[in-house]
């Protein structure tokens, strides 16, 4: 399996660290606060009482469940069902219990051009054999896309799609779909049996000018919908999420969550739990409101430095950049002169683009789920570098 290249980014900035470098941290998706209090509050509580905190149920303790499922009744007006809500190890550990239970080897399943990486990865690790989709020019994957793909296959004889998995927002783009964008995917994917892998880890954070953020759920009961503690809740480290099964694939996924996890950590659970509560909102739409912010350092910063080709960032926390018109081709070692000249850590576009698009050598990755002043110090760092750049380009 190939490395996942912004964990590399990390380890290097996290080395140079320790030998005294000051770094600026552009790169990883990972929010600087920690677990909403109330949730901190839950787990101390849990322990202070004495409870064990052992094994739960493979699919998660019921109160989270029931929870899950009534966030999707007040969110977007959908009732799921708790039984077919299924708590996970992060959505990472969703991913390879959805695969497993969905995919056979050699089946054909499709993902954007510019998508996050560990799709492919992992797809690709169990055999799947990993179909690149091309996106508009606003990198959104359309249902008229899908359907022209659907119909090339059939007309030239390759085995049908079996499934599609994408993100909106999405990573490294920010991009959304609006929703009639995801009932337009929900739809062909139903016509033609494809299963929509729904990756909405994003949800929650989006800004004024986004879409509203529909889940796949709202338009299908045969999607598959997979979400996450990790971003909108900031709880990274607690690696907690959950996926919406199909009623079809429920079942499987609950064995195959038995027999490869045991289950979810249960204090993460118990936290998990009281993230979902409303008296968490308020600190948690403190942290949107910053990453808001952060969003108009990055994009004014990038504007002053003349670069603008930059996709329309509407929610999660990145601006996704093409740096071609300014001569760059190899954005691993533009990141890591970066790295090395100014102690700025961002994520050269190779982590997401299909290998041999040539895309990806042109492009990076800039994340903004920081502190604002870091942010600001990081933007002002590179722009000044930008310039000398310029200057030898
Ligand atoms: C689109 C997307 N999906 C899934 C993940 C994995 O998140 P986790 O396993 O922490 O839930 C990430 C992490 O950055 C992501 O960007």
């Amino acid at each position: 399996m190939p490395s996942f290249k912004v964990m590399d980014v990390v380890a290097q900035a996290a080395a140079l660290e320790r030998d005294g470098k000051s770094i600026y941290h552009l790169e990883v998706g990972q929010p600087q606060s920690t677990a909403p209090a109330h949730a901190l509050a839950a787990v101390n509580a849990a322990i202070a009482s004495g409870d064990r905190l052992g094994y739960t149920p493979a699919n998660g303790e019921r109160p989270l469940r029931e929870a899950i499922a009534q966030m999707y009744l007040d969110t977007y007006g959908v009732a799921v069902p708790a039984e077919r809500v299924h708590v996970t190890i992060g959505s990472s550990s969703g991913f390879t219990l959805s695969f497993l239970a969905a995919f056979d080897v050699g089946d054909a399943v499709a993902i954007p051009m510019c998508s996050y990486p560990c799709y492919r990865n992992i797809l690709q690790t169990l055999g799947v054999q990993v179909v690149p989709l091309e996106t508009d020019d606003c990198y959104k994957l359309t249902a008229a896309l899908l359907k022209s793909s659907v119909n090339a296959r059939r007309k030239s004889g390759l085995p049908p799609l079996k499934g599609l998995i994408l993100s909106s927002p999405a990573n490294p783009t920010g991009v959304m779909l609006t929703p009639d964008e995801v009932r337009g995917l929900c739809a062909t994917c139903d016509e033609n049996g494809i299963l929509f892998c729904s990756d909405e880890i994003y949800h929650g954070i989006s800004y004024k000018d986004a879409p509203r953020a529909a889940t796949a759920l709202e338009f299908s009961q045969q999607a598959l919908v997979i979400n996450s503690f990790s971003k909108y809740y900031s709880m990274t480290g607690w690696r907690i999420g959950w996926l919406v099964a199909p009623v079809e694939l429920s079942d499987a996924i609950n064995r195959l969550n038995q027999n490869l996890f045991i289950s979810a950590p249960t204090a993460s659970q118990r936290a998990a739990l009281a993230a979902l509560q409303p008296a968490a909102k308020p600190e948690l739409e403190g942290h949107v409101a910053r990453y808001e912010q952060n969003r108009q350092v990055v994009l004014d910063a990038l504007a002053r430095m003349g670069i603008t080709d930059v996709a329309p960032a509407h929610g999660a926390f990145y601006i996704y950049v093409d740096l071609g018109r300014f001569g760059v081709t190899d954005s691993a070692a533009f990141s890591a002169k970066l790295l090395d000249e100014i102690g700025v850590a961002l994520t050269p576009g190779i982590d997401f683009e299909y290998p041999g698009s040539g895309r990806g050598e042109r492009r990076i990755r800039l994340s903004f789920c920081g502190a604002t002043a870091d942010i600001e110090a990081g933007m002002q760092k590179l722009a000044g570098w930008w310039e000398q750049y310029l200057g030898h380009a």
